[in-house]
């Protein structure tokens, strides 16, 4: 493939809803971030774009949560995430907002087009649910109810958190509205939905082979088999036109006179977010953002989170396509999930920490942002879902930033101090095997950041500063230099040695910025800038020197002071505050748990017990009892025989979610008229103190009819 002229990097654009954790930035903003540094570093012309995603039920339930406007919402979230962005380095061309006017232009803009193109849109009248107290249209987040496949009471209207179910709403056994509490009821409305389904054959061969219209368009080897094979999963269980409005007041509005009241789906203005923030670049810095976006000279890459990749390789793709005059992403390299501590992020169970809060509880702590960014990238959920555990992020610290890369760059610049006064000595290293070596780690450092393997580049640079400390320990300049201190030996390792160093400098600042410009005053040289790297190559391959001989350095600072220091215990309390507020939260949900089980009933003697006669056995049929909203009919299989049981689990489960389910019967439970049906028995349910129900069941395999005891 050819040579690009432009990069357009985007990353995923945040909803203003809430502060980011660590795990969405060590997802899509820190690997964006890496990729554009790098290419700019290699002079390249590149855009990166980001900004607030602000509509969305998302938005307008934090609002009713907080008791405030969805205005006030987005505003604030907007102002804390692009601030918080902007102190972890996260070099963002534009930071744009989706409540811009300029983006509602465009997504109507993009809207209209497909509309007056015809053939890519179609009209629905659907059933949907609407409060009619709140006189509204209900979005499927508006409306909860019990979870016809787990139970749980409140199940949301796309999905059900306690068993990870996707739903309809109108698969909720017995919905209410978020708005008025009450039950909503169906009602006809119109909506516009995008015919995905007419793209499914060019997406494959897109995604299969990187072909599109025929030609070569990326190679499909470079992208993550897990975003490859999340898209070929949705292709091949069959695409669906999917609906593009919504019945909301929150929103870009539908242009069209007959959809008044209506919004675009908050999923259809996001990715064309990109496309207005572009515009907005491209406005204030005299640019054509669409050289960026339609010419094929250039390149477009989206970093996202493993929970995007069907908008970003399957549904956006299909809507630039019908466009027409867009390119398509040549990658879309999605990282998986960053746990913490070994669970999900939780805010409100208080597990993790958002961006923010570590700027602000590491406030104290020397190159913070480093120290993040490092442990974050050493641990990159790339391939697999990663974790984060603050002894390794002080093991990262402490062992490779401070007694590898830390510790070189001061015994260099003491030695160079006391030695030379600080003048670089003269010597071969570019033309040395030294040289060679360099050069070969800062190819494989480059070519790794490519290809998006970010933890293996890590890996590279590191090398890199292994290298140059073995090697100075290796020729151990301070044992030569008492007995001859104007020996070409020693001139020669800490000549090499500065070499090393500037070359740290530059290919360390896509990954830890802020240590670049530290390094860069260490040794007295400006800050790396665009085109750095490609010159560093440059240099490298033509046998030059980096720092010329003669050159002054700068004082020795010690860049990464260790965490575990026994002189100064202020860094490990900051890392043990943080186990501390962990060890609370669990201890809270121990003490909860406790309190969440029912106290023993009085004792009973085993006769009592011997009593009952308690038998595997399996649901065959499940219907609603009519005129009982609590009640169940099932016919039972025992294994010996089938009778008919009435259970008074209705609210708690959908009949048809329940046939097939393995149950334990009381089988000898006399038998008893329910709403005129002889009930013939009594499944064994287990209840937790607030009334949630599940079915006790015998272990998979074994048969029905065993008996219990
Ligand atoms: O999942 C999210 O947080 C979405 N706000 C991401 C949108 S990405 C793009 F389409 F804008
Ligand atoms: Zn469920």
């Amino acid at each position: 493939m050819r040579e690009p002229k432009r990069h357009l990097i985007t990353s995923a654009l945040p909803y203003a809803n809430g502060a980011l954790h660590l795990g969405h930035l060590a997802g899509a903003y820190l690997p964006a971030d890496i990729y554009v540094r790098y290419l700019r570093l290699l002079g390249k012309d590149v855009v990166f774009v980001c900004g607030s995603d602000e509509h969305g039920a998302a938005i307008t339930m934090r609002a009713k949560k907080d008791g405030v406007t969805p205005q006030e919402i987005i505003d604030k979230y907007h102002a804390l995430n692009k601030d918080t962005f902007q102190r972890l380095g996260i070099s963002f061309d534009i930071y744009h907002r989706t409540s811009a006017p300029l983006h509602a232009e465009t997504a109507q803009g993009f809207f209209k087009e497909l509309y007056d193109k015809g053939g890519e849109f179609e009209e629905r009248i659907t059933e949907q649910y609407f409060d009619e107290e709140y006189q509204q249209f209900l979005a499927d987040r508006y409306i909860v109810g019990t979870c016809p496949r787990c139970g749980h009471e409140d199940a949301y209207g796309d999905q059900c958190e306690s068993c990870g179910s996707t739903l309809s709403p109108t698969e909720l056994i017995k919905p209410r509205s978020v708005l008025s509490g009450k039950p909503p009821v169906l009602k006809p409305t119109v909506h516009w939905y995008f015919k995905l389904d007419k793209h499914a054959d060019w997406l494959r061969t897109w995604i299969e082979e990187g072909t599109l219209d025929g030609n070569p368009h990326h190679d499909p080897k470079t992208w993550k088999k897990h975003v490859t094979g999340q898209c070929l999963s949705w292709l091949d269980h069959g695409l669906q036109p999917r609906a593009i409005t919504r019945d909301l007041d929150w929103g870009v509005p539908v242009p069209l006179d007959e959809a008044k009241g209506k919004v675009l789906y908050v999923w259809f203005d996001a990715p064309i977010g990109y496309i207005s923030a572009t515009k907005q670049w491209a406005a204030d810095h005299g640019k054509n953002w669409e050289d960026y976006w339609k010419s094929p000279d250039s390149q477009l890459v989206h970093f996202i989170g493993k929970d995007n990749i069907v908008f970003h390789c399957i549904v956006f793709p299909a809507m630039l396509k019908a466009h027409g005059d867009y390119l398509l992403p040549v990658n879309v390299p999605a990282n998986q999930f960053l746990n913490f501590e070994g669970r999900k992020f939780s805010k409100s169970k208080g597990w993790g920490i958002e961006q923010h809060e570590y700027l602000e509880d590491f406030r104290d702590f020397p190159n913070k942002e480093d120290a993040l960014r490092y442990a974050l990238i050493r641990n990159m959920p790339e391939q697999r879902d990663s974790d984060f555990k603050w002894d390794e992020f002080v093991d990262f610290h402490d062992k490779e930033l401070a007694d590898n890369l830390g510790n070189f760059l001061n015994r260099v610049i003491v030695l160079t101090q006391k030695y030379y006064d600080g003048q670089t000595p003269a010597g071969n290293f570019a033309t040395s095997v030294h040289g060679e070596t360099i050069l070969r780690l800062t190819k494989e450092l480059a070519a790794a950041i490519e290809s998006f393997n970010f933890r293996d580049a890590i890996q590279k640079f590191l090398e890199i500063s292994t290298y140059g400390n073995v090697y100075l320990q290796d020729v151990s300049p301070w044992a030569i230099w008492k007995d001859e201190p104007d020996s070409a030996v020693v001139k020669e390792c800490l000549h090499t040695c500065l070499q090393i160093a500037k070359v740290l400098s530059v290919v360390v600042e896509p990954f830890l910025p802020f240590t670049s410009k530290k390094i860069s005053a260490l040794l007295n040289l400006p800050e790396v800038q665009a085109g750095d790297f490609a010159r560093l190559l440059d240099q490298l391959e033509k046998g030059q020197a980096l720092i010329p001989a003669g050159h002054t350095v700068g004082e020795p600072v010690v860049l990464f002071p260790k965490i575990n220091d026994r002189k100064d215990s202020s860094r490990l309390e900051l890392i043990e505050a943080q186990k501390a507020q962990l060890a609370a939260v669990l201890a809270a949900e121990q003490e909860e748990a406790r309190n969440e089980f029912a106290p023993l009933k009085p004792t009973i003697q085993y006769d009592d017990f011997a009593k009952l006669d308690i038998r595997t056995g399996t649901i065959l049929e499940a219907e609603k009892v009519p005129k009982a909203d609590r009640l169940l009919k099932l016919r039972v299989d025992l294994g010996f025989e089938k009778r008919t049981v009435v259970a008074g689990i209705a609210e708690h489960f959908n009949p048809e979610a329940i046939i097939g389910q393995r149950v334990l019967v009381l089988a000898n439970l006399a038998p008893r008229p329910l709403k005129g049906i002889e009930s013939n028995g009594m499944i064994l349910m287990a209840e937790n103190e607030a009334g949630k129900l599940c079915f006790v069941t015998p272990q998979e395999g074994w048969p029905n009819g065993f008996g219990v005891r």
